[in-house]
């Protein structure tokens, strides 16, 4: 470690108190975690229930759960108020035939709305499964026929992007909009709201029932549906205790969409668990926006990504200056990995320590963090949470010692593990291939502390701003693009988004390469799969190299890119 790393050490251990992580990790267990709920006695449980219900139950009525705010539109919903309407939205969906385990996808940008039909669709025991609203028409069919999908929650805005006449499944269109006219198949939200009771007999679930779905991307075949379970609450529960250190009086702000993991576990289910106020911003990425979000809501604890800080940290210290930001207590990030000097950074604008966290879609909840009493180390995700273990081992599956790069592995199981990917057991299979482990297809090293160091990839999954893209996915909807022949995908490092897509593309007979070429292709990805699945750079190439079964290979594209050799070429075509 160098000597600039000691001192950043140094400078943000001074409340370090590394005794009770480590006494934590002694007395802890996930059976006493589960008493917090009384339901570990009945065996019958509901999310929404727990987050929302119970705190307004117990005089929380008038607490404020939600502060809300975009551009236009600025709101609070009490605990009671957002349990009335959950309520209101279970009954919607229930008039409309919906049953417990059907899967209803809400596609929508962040707004209050957003949030009733989540915990109404699972108040009734129906499956949610959250789109992020920049999915184009390619990326909400694969999603929607994967699962069946019964209803969607829109807007008329999205709907073009709905193909309903090809998805059989699907019954019922939601419209959250004013002066809807809702056609055949088609409800309007806020008609139906009204009409609603605000009385709803909740759906008691058994703890392995379903409860939302997130699509996230590999490096082969089409999106997987990551299935969680209602078990997953009592790690929401205490991770939300523990590593976000929230207490009933904190305002917290997690910034991603519900659309990713991270917006759903730790924008929606933690906070409401510990009976926090949440405070969601809707609209695009601008500092001014965020830092006035910060300063008018107070807000304590802040949850936020990598991409996030660097593009704070570049829109310059001044702004930081025009902002009263000294509510802040705790930040934490997520996602990607966290550069040492955005930490430096940190302590100096927000005089606050960043505090890495490591987790992933499937893992459901928090693992690897710099939990808020220990010591962070800047460049390393931290140490795994008292009630889990974590492991660098090699394909066979042995223990490596400190410093030896591997799989990044956690031992099984853990509450928010995922259940199964949907319609595909052989693939959730893969990750529990070696026995007693989940690999997570990250690698990374464990220093001698215990702490745990991210490597890379282990796989071609890119990261791009922290959110997940598989090649397949881009490369599938490339060869779609009429003057394209073949196409290879690969993340190439950026200093601002981590790694931004690079396509290597090569063109049909008789197609002449220029720029234009070049802009419409990407506008093409965009146009159909999702602005950030969109290659941000497209080189094109007479041939790519592909082994003799076909397959191009990713690994020696980015061996060209990075300007390094391209190792075993055996398997090469020609
Ligand atoms: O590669 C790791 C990276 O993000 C992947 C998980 O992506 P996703 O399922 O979209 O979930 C993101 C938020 C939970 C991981 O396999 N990743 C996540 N957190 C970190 C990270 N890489 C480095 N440092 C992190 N703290």
């Amino acid at each position: 470690m160098s000597t600039e790393q000691d001192e950043i050490i140094r400078a943000v251990s001074q409340d370090a108190n590394l005794g009770s992580y480590e006494e934590a990790r002694r007395t802890f267990s996930w059976t006493d975690a589960e008493k917090h709920f009384t339901w570990h006695t009945t065996g019958k449980l509901n999310m929404a229930y727990e987050a929302i219900d119970r705190h307004a139950e117990a005089g929380l009525r008038h607490k404020a759960a939600l502060l809300y705010s975009d551009a236009t539109r600025s709101e609070t919903v009490t605990y009671g108020e957002m349990r009335d309407r959950s309520n209101r939205f279970g009954n919607v969906l229930r008039k409309l035939g919906v049953q417990k385990g059907d899967r209803v996808f809400i596609f929508m940008p962040r707004s209050p709305e957003l949030y009733y039909a989540l915990l109404g669709t699972i108040k009734i025991g129906a499956i949610v499964g959250p789109l992020f609203e920049a999915f184009m028409e390619q990326a909400v069919r694969d999603r929607l026929e994967d699962s069946e999908a019964v209803a969607i929650v829109t807007t008329p805005a999205l709907l073009p992007r709905v193909p309903v006449a090809d998805l059989p499944h699907l019954k019922h269109v939601i419209l959250v909009g004013d002066g809807i006219e809702a056609g055949p198949g088609q409800a309007d939200f806020h008609a139906e709201m009204g009409q609603a009771s605000d009385q709803l007999d909740i759906e008691w679930v058994d703890r392995e029932d379903g409860l939302i779905l997130h699509y996230t991307s590999g490096s082969t075949g089409k999106p997987k549906g990551v299935f969680h379970a209602h078990n997953a609450m009592i790690q929401h529960y205490y991770t939300g205790k523990i590593v976000l250190d929230l207490k009933a009086d904190d305002i917290y702000w997690c910034t991603a969409d519900p659309g990713w993991v991270t917006g759903t576990s730790y924008g929606v289910f933690a906070p409401w668990l510990n009976g926090a106020t949440n405070v969601i911003r809707g609209g695009r990425f601008k500092p001014q926006d965020w830092y006035a979000t910060l300063e008018s809501n107070k807000v304590t604890v802040w949850y936020s990504a990598p991409t996030s800080f660097r593009m704070l940290m570049s829109a310059g210290d001044d702004i930081v200056e025009q902002f009263d930001l000294s509510s802040l207590r705790h930040v934490l990030s997520v996602g990607e990995p966290l550069n040492p000097e955005v930490i430096r950074w940190g302590m100096h604008v927000y005089k606050q320590r960043i505090h890495d966290t490591w987790w992933m879609t499937e893992t459901g909840g928090q693992l690897i963090c710099n939990y808020p009493s220990m010591d962070i180390r800047p460049g390393s995700m931290g140490k795994p949470i008292p009630g889990t273990d974590a492991a660098i081992v090699d394909d066979e599956g042995n223990v490596l010692p400190p410093k030896r790069m591997g799989n990044l592995a956690i031992k099984t199981p853990w509450p928010s593990m995922m259940r199964k990917i949907w319609n595909n057991p052989s693939k959730y299979e893969e990750y529990f291939r070696l026995q007693g482990w989940y690999v997570s297809g990250d690698s990374a090293y464990m220093d001698e502390d215990g702490y745990f160091w991210f490597q890379g990839r282990v796989d071609d999954v890119i990261n791009t701003s922290g959110e997940r893209v598989g090649p397949f996915e881009v490369e599938s909807k490339l060869v779609e693009h009429p003057a394209v022949a073949e196409a290879g995908v690969i993340g190439k490092p950026d200093p601002l988004r981590g790694e931004i897509i690079k396509a290597f593309v090569s063109l049909r007979d008789g197609i002449e390469p220029s720029d234009e070429l070049k802009a419409d292709i990407a506008k093409f990805v965009k146009e159909g799969l999702a602005a950030h699945a969109a290659p941000r750079e497209i080189e094109f190439k007479d041939k790519l190299p592909k082994t003799r079964s076909g397959k191009i290979m990713r690994r020696v594209l980015k061996a060209w890119e990075l300007g390094l050799p391209t190792g075993d070429l055996s398997t090469i075509e020609d």
